[in-house]
């Protein structure tokens, strides 16, 4: 479906996020598309390029991060007919006005026109104040920043001052790319599409909720920014927060931006504070040719934690006594996105004891390999007694839907909801505020108690403490140790 004819600025445009996600998945969209003739695509950024060599720069990325789309150059030809380039200085005044003449200049009278922040949250106020200043936003205009956004409730509430200052609520676009993936879109169609599943989400019924989002990679080069966020800041406080959201929150009146919103933000509220001894920090240790997290970021004393599993729970109605457990990491055996909702054993065997203990699991596979699998207890075949096994009811989205299942990648569904001016998925400024209120007490904890991480071989599981804490529960982990 086509959108709306629009103009997108990216300020920072020769940065990394660009390269690897901003162009590809615009360029993508252009290949579906989604870009009329009238679009365009501007590149503002400190770097003194001409027009002509920011296309080499764009094509350039496409070629290494676009895939197989890339390789068909009149595609590539069109889409950078639409990029043009302005350099500028964020904090002085240069190029503003270069910027804001071309910005006038555009073809389509009533376009779109989007600002994406690609920088560093302390430039956020200065680009901000001379996009009013030179006159290139209007009530019309929108802004997307990026995470990080703050290091803690104070930063945060700063930023979103900030940027209150010069645009409504209505017009920032804050993105958590794990609210652009398909799978975790289908959080919300599994829950509120189906009957089979609502009734039963609840403490009634459910004994606990597993969350683990593992990755294989390590610090990838952004020590710097990493040694000051670890995983509970990297990635709790967001991504993981966004899912806890989407599997606890109660049904929206609709599927629209506030409805959604409001129904997450009650659910970041009921969060009660996490007891020390309800998580775990780990840090990676060399193994299997891999580098230290200490070498890695280059700091021998290093205690940034790399891994994080805790225990929390919700104060409300429907939550109430049943744990959550959240875990993610980096260099860790594999990478295996998934939530697992255990249900409660069945309140009376019918088959006796030695039946033994069966209870169903629900997986959501987030990536890779998207589906869904519900443990279902069945007879075990043959002449016995009547002896139970559980097998699974296994669907792959893959299989299920074919080619369908390919789903577009997060960036390009969320670049589009900007252009179409729909901020569902995209945190508002309270949301935010509420998850850093939540995570800041227990970094602070860790912090006042000089508390180290704990180390784990780098491709295994995590710290041997994070499965402890399960056993200590009488739980164990799903997913990662498969
Ligand atoms: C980012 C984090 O937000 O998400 C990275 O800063 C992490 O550290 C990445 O690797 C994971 O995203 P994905 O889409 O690969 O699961």
């Amino acid at each position: 479906i086509p959108v709306q004819a629009f103009d997108l600025v990216v300020i920072g445009g020769t940065g990394d996020l660009a390269r690897r996600k901003i162009l590809p998945a615009l360029f993508k969209r252009f290949c579906a598309g989604q870009m009329s003739d009238d679009c365009r695509l501007i590149g503002a950024a400190r770097r003194d390029l001409d027009a002509a060599q920011y296309r080499d720069f764009v094509r350039d990325a496409l070629r290494e991060f676009a895939g197989e789309l890339a390789l068909n150059e009149a595609s590539v030809a069109g889409f950078c007919a639409h990029v043009d380039y302005v350099a500028i200085d964020a904090r002085g005044d240069m190029g503003w006005q270069k910027l804001s003449d071309l910005v006038a200049t555009g073809e389509a009278q009533d376009a779109v026109r989007a600002f994406y922040f690609s920088v560093g949250p302390s430039l956020f106020s200065d680009i901000a104040e001379r996009l009013e200043r030179f006159g290139l936003t209007d009530s019309d205009s929108r802004v997307v920043v990026e995470k990080p956004f703050g290091r803690d409730l104070e930063t945060a509430q700063a930023l979103n001052a900030q940027l209150a200052q010069y645009f409504d609520e209505g017009q920032i676009y804050r993105i958590d790319h794990y609210l652009g993936k398909e799978t975790v879109q289908n959080l919300m169609a599994v829950r509120f599409g189906n009957m089979l599943f609502e009734p039963l989400w609840n403490a009634q019924y459910i004994d606990h909720i597993q969350i683990t989002v593992a990755e294989s990679v390590g610090v990838e080069g952004r020590g710097e920014y990493y040694e000051r966020a670890g995983a509970m800041r990297d990635m709790v406080q967001n991504h993981l927060m966004q899912l806890l959201c989407l599997i606890a929150m109660e049904p929206p009146a609709h599927f629209d931006p506030d409805a959604v919103r409001d129904e997450k933000l009650k659910v970041i509220r009921a969060l009660d504070g996490v007891q020390p001894h309800h998580i775990v920090r780990g840090q990676y240790t060399a193994s299997d040719g891999a580098l230290s997290y200490r070498e890695d970021v280059g700091n021998e004393r290093s205690k940034t934690e790399s891994f994080i599993a805790l225990k929390c729970h919700l104060n409300n109605w429907r939550w109430a006594g049943t744990p959550f457990y959240l875990r993610t990491g980096k260099r860790l055996s594999h990478r295996d996105s998934e939530i697992t909702v255990v249900f409660k054993d069945t309140p009376h065997s019918i088959f006796g004891p030695e039946a033994g203990r069966h209870r169903n699991e629900l997986t959501i596979q987030l990536q890779p390999n998207e589906g869904i699998t519900l443990g279902v207890t069945i007879k075990e075949p043959g002449p016995g007694g009547m002896r139970l096994v559980d097998v699974p009811l296994d669907m792959s989205f893959a299989e299920a839907l074919g080619p369908a299942a390919d789903a577009p990648d997060a960036y390009e569904r969320l670049i589009m909801d900007v252009i179409r001016g729909n901020q569902t998925l995209f945190m508002r400024n309270d949301e935010v505020e509420a998850a850093w209120a939540w995570t800041d007490p227990i970094i602070h904890g860790w912090e006042a108690r000089g508390d180290a991480p704990k180390p784990y071989d780098a491709y295994s599981a995590g710290p041997d403490d994070a499965a402890l804490m399960m056993r200590r529960d009488g739980r164990d982990w799903k997913g990662l140790e498969k």
